[in-house]
């Protein structure tokens, strides 16, 4: 066997066999494979796709490529993840959620790539929050306080890493196979016994409509299925950003204040969705309504900001920053974007959003670019909304005042207001469970 054959088979779209999938799997993690030969098969795969079988293979070989986790000390560990998108702080606010019903968290997150945000980076943006435990510090952590969220740094699905820094250069990201084994990999190999997935469908997603995200959502919940990891997927909008803040201590600040009661309507729909599911596969709720009455209850009760700030503490993190918001630091030039004329605003394009907000610097335009933790976008104003001529839509948050000069006349041009309102969005599209 050799990479030319592996490489010319599925050129010719032809099936790849569970020998072939592992030769290429475990040469390319070990660099015995050549980046412009892994470039060639993925693009292969790409255009060509992966039936069932294969994308089984694929993701098993992956997942088998580093360590797997053995949590199944700590009881049913649920664990959740998004397809990506523009403004999505889910997991900052369901991780605590989901402890204070005292599941246990144990989750592996990772960092923004192109115009989607990455949880990792959000987290870092609270001083001193650590992503980098070791396997015993992260396991000793979920089990004196029930949570720990770490990045990928711990030797688990090592052929992902290396396949999604590549996908991410060579435009091949959009693909079903490839994105159900990069995600299915990584949660069989962090070891949770159940998963949720946040399938996200829409401009600022990488699946663009509803009969993409559903083949997707099928594929990853069979696999789930096949390796006895019961799955479920919520199909969720992003055809405008999730939420009011764009930029990693904005969505922070944001989720600090979602935990304390102030919830935007569409982060609160898709919060409940979610966490109602996990707490029915972590066995502790088989009612979905109930279970989001109780979310509401752990909110208002204070026992969800009390786990955040727990979970950050025994990360390294300054809870002061999560107590007063204020502390975080502001960015040089806070520069409104006014309403150009009076009507409804039809539509926000997440994708664009996102790619300002990059600009900006909240992500990386190059791998190795830093983060400017305190830069970003709020969107005072979303689809639905009636705005007024010279009202006040979004405030840009700059380090650079040409730059935000240009990047808030772009995001003025975003916003499409028109003279009558369209229909409400739906934020849940389909449960696949
Ligand atoms: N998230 C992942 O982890 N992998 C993908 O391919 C897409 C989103």
């Amino acid at each position: 066997m050799n990479i030319q054959e592996i490489i010319a088979k599925k050129r010719d779209n032809l099936e790849l066999n569970k020998e072939e999938i592992e030769y290429f799997v475990t040469n390319y993690t070990n660099g015995n494979i050549a980046d412009y030969q892994a470039a060639a098969l993925v693009m292969a795969i790409y255009i060509n796709g992966m039936n069932k079988q294969e994308t089984t293979n694929l993701t098993l070989s992956m997942a088998h490529s580093g360590d797997i986790l053995d949590l199944s000390e700590l009881g049913t560990v649920v664990d959740k993840h998004s397809t990506g998108g523009i403004g999505d702080k889910i997991t900052l606010i369901l991780a605590p959620i989901i402890a204070s019903f005292n599941i246990p968290v144990a989750k592996m997150s990772g960092r923004g790539l192109g115009y989607t945000g990455g949880t990792i980076d959000k987290l870092e943006a609270i001083p001193g929050y650590k992503t980098n435990l070791t396997i015993e510090e992260f396991i000793q952590n979920v089990k004196k306080n029930g949570i720990s969220v770490i990045g990928q740094t711990l030797n688990l699905a090592p052929a992902d890493k290396k396949l999604y820094a590549l996908r991410d250069v060579i435009s091949a990201t959009e693909s079903i196979p490839l994105i159900s084994s990069s995600i299915m990999s990584k949660k069989i190999a962090a070891g949770a016994s159940k998963i949720v997935l946040d399938v996200t469908c829409g401009n600022g997603a990488f699946m663009k409509n509803l009969k993409d995200a559903e083949n997707l959502a099928k594929m990853m919940k069979n696999i789930g299925d096949l390796a006895h990891k019961e799955t479920v997927c919520v199909i969720t909008n992003m055809n405008e950003p999730l939420g009011k803040a764009v930029g990693n201590s904005l969505e922070v600040i944001e989720s600090v204040k979602f935990l304390k009661g102030e919830m935007s309507e569409d982060v609160k729909e898709v919060i409940l969705e979610l966490g109602s599911y996990m707490i029915k596969l972590a066995g502790k709720g088989a009612n979905i309504e109930e279970n989001k009455q109780k979310i509401l209850e752990n909110i208002k009760n204070g026992m969800a900001f009390e786990k955040f700030k727990t979970w950050v503490s025994s990360q390294g993190g300054d809870v002061s920053f999560l107590e007063d918001t204020q502390k975080f630091k502001k960015a040089k030039y806070i520069l409104p974007v006014l309403a150009q004329k009076s009507g409804y605003v039809t539509s926000l394009n997440a994708q664009k959003v996102g790619e300002i907000s990059m600009n900006l610097g909240a992500g990386r335009i190059q791998k190795e670019d830093t983060i400017l933790p305190e830069v970003g976008i709020i969107l005072e104003k979303k689809t639905g909304a009636k705005v007024q001529k010279g009202e006040i839509l979004a405030y840009i948050h700059a380090n650079n005042e040409s730059l935000a000069n240009e990047q808030a006349q772009k995001l003025q041009n975003v916003y499409e207001i028109q003279e009558h309102k369209l229909e409400t969005k739906k934020n849940i599209l389909e449960i696949i469970a």
